[in-house]
């Protein structure tokens, strides 16, 4: 998993530029301020989301599945009727773990090329 640790992290300019133009949600932990975050931009079809992340001390506490359900929630309020992303199929628990909450892989037929790998 080097490789995802030494990726580099959503730009300050491009946080701003999906508060701004996208969607974002934050979590915020009493006591411990912003905890938590998603992001993500509307496209012709759906709410995709780029990124979401939880401090590694408030993993695990379904943190994450707040900010799924708030980007859900923001996408049947607005008339969109997708919520999308992708993820790692070789990471045990990532696909599982977005299929618990809702979501379903897409077949490559179904996706643009440029998208047709891991994605869920
Ligand atoms: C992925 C992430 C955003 C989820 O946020 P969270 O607040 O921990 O999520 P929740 O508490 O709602 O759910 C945790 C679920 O993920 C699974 N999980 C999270 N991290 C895990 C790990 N390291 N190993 C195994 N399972 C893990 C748990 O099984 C749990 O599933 P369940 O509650 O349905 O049984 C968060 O763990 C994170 O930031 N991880 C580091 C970044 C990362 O791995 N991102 C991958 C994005 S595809």
């Amino acid at each position: 998993m080097e490789w995802i640790a030494d990726d580099d992290v959503q730009s300050e300019k491009q946080h701003l530029a999906l508060i701004s133009q996208g969607v974002a949600f934050v979590a915020e932990g009493q006591g411990h301020g912003i905890v938590g975050f998603l992001n993500g931009e509307v496209t012709p079809d759906a709410l995709h989301i780029w990124q979401m992340a939880v401090h590694h001390q408030q993993q695990g506490r379904g943190i994450g599945r707040h900010l799924i359900e708030a980007a859900q929630q923001h996408a049947v309020s607005t008339g969109i009727h997708a919520l999308t992303l992708t993820t790692f199929r070789d990471v045990a628990w990532n696909e599982p773990y977005y299929q618990r909450l809702g979501h379903r892989t897409l077949g490559c037929e179904s996706l643009d090329p440029p998208r047709c790998s891991s994605t869920v």
